[in-house]
């Protein structure tokens, strides 16, 4: 092994160069600020953004590890966690916590209940949790760290929850129930009300995951638009997610997990007096965490005010409007459903999805694809958010043109091909490096066109995906030298 770090210089480099080689390093990346990418991004403007990255770097430091050292981060979380339980209809007993994200909400909500669960229903011994196939793959993942069985029900034709099989796969094990509002592949909100009487009819727990819609639902619906009752108002629901990082346009980082009742939540609290060090309590995953996310999330939101959010939320709901209609416009594409919020997956049964995809990424538009799975075939994603407004119009010209450019290119038959072949965690690197270089992919470098490898992942049945996704990572993430 060699004794030489090539990666750490010997001395250290000026701010100047530390800076140079960052922006260099970014060259490759999405450009969020030209407006042309409608993933990942969740842009409220220039002055907002800057209000809430100067709050975040002035609390960057501070650790929310103990809130008696730091009583301004527990008055932050408090406020932040009152403003989101008033905003969705919670009460004096409403409680939550501030997390990094929609996944740590999530994981903490699963990890509740099954705890909860443990108190009061100690015969449970091997915990279920029943989830309409569109909810979040958090869930799963929360399924996996914490040990507990999915139990996935189907959604109607209209891709929201069907009550009647969540009502089916209820069993003696059953510890949660899950909906969403929305559901981030289609943006349609599940039928709340009606799978809170069930959980309340069976004394389940039921939770609630607004990690995209649950911020802005209310503004669309103050602006007119018809929202499903979807929160703390319905019977029956007992823990939501909300994240504040995606349409409340707060820096990365911010989310929060509530509670009808503190006595649930009290099952997410983590206490450690049985070691030799400082004696821990954690409310969330993290341990040690800084104070730059709940300080950036807690600044955007004020600066922004009710107003403010009510203004993007008008913006919004028009450019959706706008949007939709021009993909219907459009010959070939269609909608999978009308979306009860500003994000929608649209398809074609003509056109390759994943050529769509590409043409469009010539034309430098970043779009996700979906693939298919359970009744909704492969499709294209849209989030919409403010920043791509002013783009509505050339996005729709493009797209028509992507369309027509796409039915020209061949559609492989990779994917079928290679259904049968062995695990791909099973293969030795030199076969699935071969594989890999058969779709356009070398030296774990993508290539620009990804229709081939997205082509047959479309076709793999989802654990060889995952398989297929987790060996490539292993491949991805590997030490600079
Ligand atoms: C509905 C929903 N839940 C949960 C999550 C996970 O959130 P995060 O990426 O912040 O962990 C997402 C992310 O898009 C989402 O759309």
């Amino acid at each position: 092994m060699s004794a030489i770090n090539r990666v750490l210089p010997a001395a250290g480099k000026s701010r100047d160069e530390v800076f140079g080689e960052l922006a260099a390093l970014k060259q490759h990346d999405v450009d969020w600020k030209s407006g042309r990418c409608f993933a990942y991004i969740y842009d409220p403007g220039t002055e907002a953004m800057a209000v809430g990255k100067d709050a975040f770097a002035s609390y960057l430091t501070e650790n929310a590890l103990d809130p008696t050292a730091y009583p301004s981060l527990l008055e932050l979380e408090n406020r932040i966690v009152g403003i989101a339980a008033s905003h969705l209809s919670g009460d004096e007993n409403t409680v939550g916590t501030f997390t990094s994200g929609g996944t740590e909400s999530i994981i903490l909500a699963v990890k509740s209940a099954r705890d909860y669960n443990r108190k009061h229903k100690p015969e449970i011994t091997e915990p279920e949790m029943i989830l309409p196939v569109t909810a979040h793959a958090a869930f799963h993942k929360a399924a996996v760290y914490l040990g507990i069985k999915t139990v996935v029900t189907p959604v109607g034709d209209d891709y929201r929850a069907d009550v009647g099989a969540i009502a089916e796969a209820i069993t003696p094990n059953t510890v949660l129930i899950v909906g969403s509002s929305p559901s981030y592949a289609h943006g349609v909100i599940d039928p709340i009300p009606a799978i809170g009487r069930i959980a309340e009819e069976k004394g389940l727990l039921f939770h609630v995951d607004a990690c995209v819609g649950g911020w802005l639902l209310p503004y669309f619906r103050r602006l007119g638009q018809e929202v499903p009752d979807f929160d703390f108002s319905v019977p029956g629901v007992t823990s939501m997610s909300m994240d504040l990082h995606k349409y409340a346009f707060t820096p990365k980082g911010a989310s929060v997990v509530l509670y009808r009742d503190a006595a649930v939540r009290q099952a997410q609290f983590f206490a450690c007096a049985g070691w030799s060090g400082y004696t821990v309590v954690n409310s969330a995953v993290q341990s040690s965490k800084s104070g730059g996310p709940m300080a950036g999330a807690w600044a955007t939101m004020t600066f922004l005010g009710d107003e403010g959010y009510l203004e993007l939320a008008r913006g919004l709901k028009e450019g959706t409007e706008k949007l939709l209609a021009g993909i219907e416009a459009i010959d070939d594409i269609d909608l999978l459903v009308q979306p009860d919020f500003c994000m929608f997956a649209f398809r074609s049964e003509t056109v390759n999805t994943f050529h769509i995809i590409d043409e469009m990424k010539e034309r430098r538009w970043l779009i996700q694809g979906q693939f298919a799975h359970g009744n909704s075939g492969d499709n294209i994603h849209i989030s919409l958010q403010p920043g791509n407004l002013s783009w509505v119009e050339p996005f729709l010209v493009d797209l028509a043109d992507a369309v027509k450019d796409a039915a020209k290119l061949p559609s492989g038959e990779l994917g079928a091909m290679l259904a049968d072949m062995p695990a791909f965690s099973d293969m030795d690197p030199a076969t699935f490096a071969g594989l890999l270089a058969m779709v356009g992919v070398a030296d774990g470098a993508l290539p620009s066109r990804m229709a081939p490898i997205n082509g047959l992942l479309n076709e793999l049945p989802a654990e060889a995906k995952e398989d297929m996704l987790k060996t490539f990572f292993s491949m991805l993430f590997r030490p600079s030298t």
